[in-house]
């Protein structure tokens, strides 16, 4: 027994390895550690965007005396992020499509209890982001979890199909894909369309797409990206900038309703993200952060770095025996553990203080994932160790 709501004890139970992974690990032990290669998490290793900085600083200099007064979803930054996010998917976004949020954390979060009715059924795919699970557990849904296609990674349409029942309400895709960095193409995503449209008119209540889409701007040799909100009206996107700008604790993103979906439902929604923002506790960016929108929205990360460092792993691992999966977005590599190396590569390669994110935590144990947020110098610190677990079966 315990005092604590049974949600909780859910939520908390779907993030545990995650949990034990982040706070009490080999990894937790040394993560601060001089000179180790920390491939773990989406987190910088370098100085922070120097835009960002003089954004923020400019920005903390109060204007009117309302400069750090309440803010809701502001209209003059909402604004802005309409216009863009138009230009960028080719979809006419209104102002009160956007709702900004802190991060896309809180847009997930806002968008399952926009729908979810206790008990409804969320689908998604494995491996995947660890958070949905933990976050649908405390919405009061249930996860239902489909395997994407081995191999290539793409959407298993026909395990997604099979998975709906009269109580799915919510189906999430992440594209660009963390971990695998895959990329859904236009095909497969109009092929889900098509499955949610008959299953939504099979069971009489539509089902709604989230496209969490946070690595949307991460994308190797300039690949296409079609947004699923540009082919399932019933689209709500989740971004954030914390991938673009490798800043995640400076919170910022959005939730944008499609402007595909029916006027009626489309009004619905975003008229009702303003209680949820509210009762989910004022989930709305800082102040600082709304003002700063303008001066980020061009800000990237250097992607030409990321490229380099996924070409100089890629090559040194699938020499040594490991089947990595070239990534076309996000900053991860996803790699299967060489067979025939080390019984518990893991451990061997944070014997030699390398530490990835093992695949156990993502319900895929045969692989890892690689943050290509390192710098170039945990790169050169890895590649003799990878090299050596591969070869010390
Ligand atoms: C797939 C996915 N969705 C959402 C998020 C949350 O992003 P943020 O922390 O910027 O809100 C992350 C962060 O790792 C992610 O990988």
């Amino acid at each position: 027994m315990t005092e604590v709501a049974s949600r909780v004890v859910a939520a908390s139970g779907a993030f545990k390895p995650v949990a034990d992974f982040y706070f009490r690990s080999r990894y937790a032990d040394r993560r601060f550690a001089e000179g180790i290669a920390d491939f773990t998490f989406g987190n910088p290793h370098e100085m922070p965007l120097a835009g960002l900085v003089t954004s923020l600083r400019e920005r903390a200099v109060p204007g009117d005396q309302n400069w750090f007064a309440y803010k809701t979803s502001e209209e003059e930054p909402a604004a802005f992020v309409a216009e863009r996010l138009s230009a960028e998917l080719g979809l006419a976004f209104e102002t009160e499509d956007i709702a900004l949020t802190p991060g896309a954390f809180v847009a997930l979060s806002v968008a399952m209890r926009l729908v979810l009715e206790p008990g409804d059924e969320a689908i998604f795919s494995e491996p995947a982001w660890f958070c949905y699970e933990p976050m649908l557990e405390l919405a009061g849904a249930v996860a239902k979890k489909v395997i994407l296609t081995a191999g290539s990674f793409d959407l298993d349409l026909a395990a997604i199909e099979a998975a709906i029942t009269p109580k799915t309400r919510m189906v999430i895709v992440n594209t660009p894909h963390n971990p695998t960095g895959r990329i859904y193409d236009a095909d497969s995503l109009g092929a889900l369309a098509g499955l949610l449209e008959r299953a939504s008119a099979r069971n009489n209540r539509r089902i709604f797409l989230v496209s969490d889409e946070p690595y949307r701007r991460l994308r190797f040799e300039g690949r296409d990206f079609v947004s699923p909100a540009a082919i399932y009206p019933w689209t709500m996107i989740s971004y954030s900038y914390g991938k673009v700008l490798l800043a995640p604790g400076q919170r910022l993103g959005y939730l944008a309703v499609s402007p595909l979906m029916p006027r009626a439902d489309r009004e619905a929604l975003r008229d009702a993200c303003f209680p949820t923002q509210m009762a989910l506790g004022w989930t709305f960016p800082n102040a600082l952060m709304q003002y700063a929108i303008p001066d980020l929205e061009g800000l990237s990360i250097d992607i030409a770095a990321l490229t380099r460092r996924r070409d100089t792993l890629m090559a040194t691992l699938s020499e040594a025996g490991y089947e990595v999966l070239a990534p076309e977005g996000t900053f991860y590599l996803f790699s299967r553990w060489p067979s025939g190396g080390a019984n518990d590569p893991w451990n061997a390669l944070a014997d030699r203080d390398v530490f990835v994110m093992p695949g156990s935590i993502l319900n895929a144990p045969d692989y890892f994932r690689i943050s290509l947020t390192a710098s170039d110098a945990m790169v050169e610190k890895s590649l003799p160790a990878f090299r050596e677990v591969a070869q010390s079966g």
